[in-house]
């Protein structure tokens, strides 16, 4: 059953939405990401545009019950107006009744975001679009087609696109696009095509969307029709309990919070004992991941041993420091001979390995271990590997160097710095790269103070990088 018809006039913004989101059909709310927006953040959304005395052209793109395109016509000069596209017909109408409390030229096109030809531009545009992951579809824009493999990034571009010149987008959106490789072209076309002027992450992840389950790390996005604005406002740790306002926030140059030629974002004040790195890229190392995906090769995995076969690592293997094979677990430990063939082995020698994936909620986003192998192995492609090399060539490191690096990437001020750059389960190489790295004469003096053959307990860890740093004293 979908949403219950709602067609009591009395009934308050807040009220429809409410009653919407309790009666959602669960298979539809899956299908069209259906994540209605609570009133709370609504208004903290519709609070980033700046006031006009003059009446403003609003759009809401995938507006559920209208909860946002309504809060931003409801502080909107008389004379606006608004315009809500929504494909699911029954929230559609939802829309037209929240719409109806706050404005009297609104109009609710009851279709596809994709299907609707917007032929006027916009002074306001808000949205709280789906966030699903889909296969990449390429979006022509004026400066050329866009790659883009995330609804919430291709209704983004619409938005964008719409907006008149002056205009403004408010969006609620995961902050996933904020780092990465798989978003790395549409934040270049956001930053040619936009002033970006606030970003505000929500510190919780329960907090606000109480009672829709989402698990994914939400912000506000303002962006601009206009050139870049000289500071971005950022909101580091946001709450829905309290108005922006009264919320701690910096200014900081768009420059100074995007790393590399990867245009990623780091938005939080990074430790500033790390501001004498270099970035590892810098530092001439860099961050592949594995080769062998296992569902694509089953015919090449082993339990035994085979005759001329080669060791296989699975972010199992990964055990504190060291990296152990073959070891006891679901994973089958060795490939056959045939792996010679698939492209999927790498050169014998020392690396540094790292984990693909790991949530907020572990006590650590990356582990790091030390691998020596003497002879060529496979990596499964849940894994990444440091190397000397490029992107086409791997080139093993030195060991000393591979121990260091172990040893400074399981370091806690290294595990601060990832989790400022990524809210999502990815622990990219593209994030990686741009990671703060000691010098390699300095990863070789690492090495020799802390074996990674042993046990070593975070502060042990903590204590010897600190001690070669003078950040504390060597314990
Ligand atoms: C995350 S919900 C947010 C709804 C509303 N904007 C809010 O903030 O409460 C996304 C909305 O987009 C709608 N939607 C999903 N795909 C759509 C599409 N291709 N075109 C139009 N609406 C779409 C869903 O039905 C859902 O109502």
């Amino acid at each position: 059953m979908g949403p219950v018809i709602l067609n009591h006039m009395s009934e308050t913004i807040a009220e429809i939405r409410n009653k919407a989101a309790a009666s959602l059909s669960p298979k539809r709310q899956q299908q069209w990401e259906q994540f209605l927006t609570p009133m709370p953040v609504a208004e903290q959304a519709a609070s980033l545009f700046t006031h006009s005395d003059n009446p403003v052209h609003i759009l809401d793109l995938g507006s559920g019950t209208g909860i946002l395109g309504a809060v931003t016509a409801r502080q909107a000069a008389p004379g606006s107006s608004v315009l809500a596209i929504e494909q699911d017909a029954q929230l559609a109408s939802a829309s037209e009744l929240s719409l109806a409390q706050v404005c009297d030229r609104a109009k609710v096109i009851n279709a596809s975001v994709f299907d609707v030809l917007l032929d006027t531009k916009f002074d306001r545009v808000i949205l709280n679009p789906p966030y699903k992951k889909i296969r990449p579809i390429t979006i022509p824009t004026s400066r050329g087609d866009l790659k883009i493999t995330n609804l919430y990034a291709a209704f983004l571009v619409i938005a964008i696109q719409a907006l008149s010149e002056g205009g403004e987008c408010v969006a609620i959106i995961p902050r996933s696009w904020m780092n990465g490789a798989y978003f790395k072209d549409f934040r270049g076309w956001l930053f040619d095509e936009c002033s970006i002027d606030v970003i505000a992450v929500y510190g919780s992840r329960q907090e606000h969307f109480k009672d829709m389950s989402i698990l994914q790390e939400i912000m506000l996005l303002k962006v601009s029709k206009r050139p870049q604005t000289n500071s971005v406002t950022i909101y580091g740790d946001i709450t829905p309990a309290h108005s922006l306002g009264s919320q701690s926030s910096v200014q900081a140059s768009l420059n100074s919070i995007t790393l590399g030629k990867d245009l990623i974002l780091c938005i939080q004040q990074q430790d500033s004992r790390l501001s004498e790195f270099k970035s590892l890229e810098a530092r001439g190392l860099w961050v592949s991941t594995g080769k062998l995906v296992w569902f694509r090769n089953r015919d090449l995995l082993s339990e035994d041993k085979p005759v001329d076969g080669y060791p296989l690592y699975w972010s199992d293997n990964q055990n504190g420091l060291r990296t152990q094979h073959p070891i006891e677990c679901d994973r089958k430990q060795w490939v056959t001979s045939s792996a010679t063939d698939r492209n999927v082995l790498l050169p014998a020698g020392n690396y540094c390995l790292v984990n693909r994936f790991s949530a907020k909620e572990q006590l650590h986003r990356i582990n790091a271990s030390y691998l020596s192998s003497d002879v060529e192995f496979a990596a499964d492609n849940k894994l990444n590997y440091i190397h000397q090399g490029t992107s086409r060539r791997t080139m093993p490191l030195d060991s000393d160097v591979a121990r260091g690096l172990t040893l400074w990437l399981s370091t806690t001020i290294i595990d601060n710095w990832y989790r400022q750059i990524s809210g999502s389960t990815q622990v990219n190489a593209t994030d990686l790269r741009q990671l703060p790295c000691p010098s390699k004469e300095q990863l070789i003096q690492l090495s020799r103070l802390l074996p990674t053959d042993i046990y070593a307990s975070q502060s042990l860890i903590d204590q010897t990088v600190g001690g070669l740093f003078s950040w504390t004293k060597a314990g």
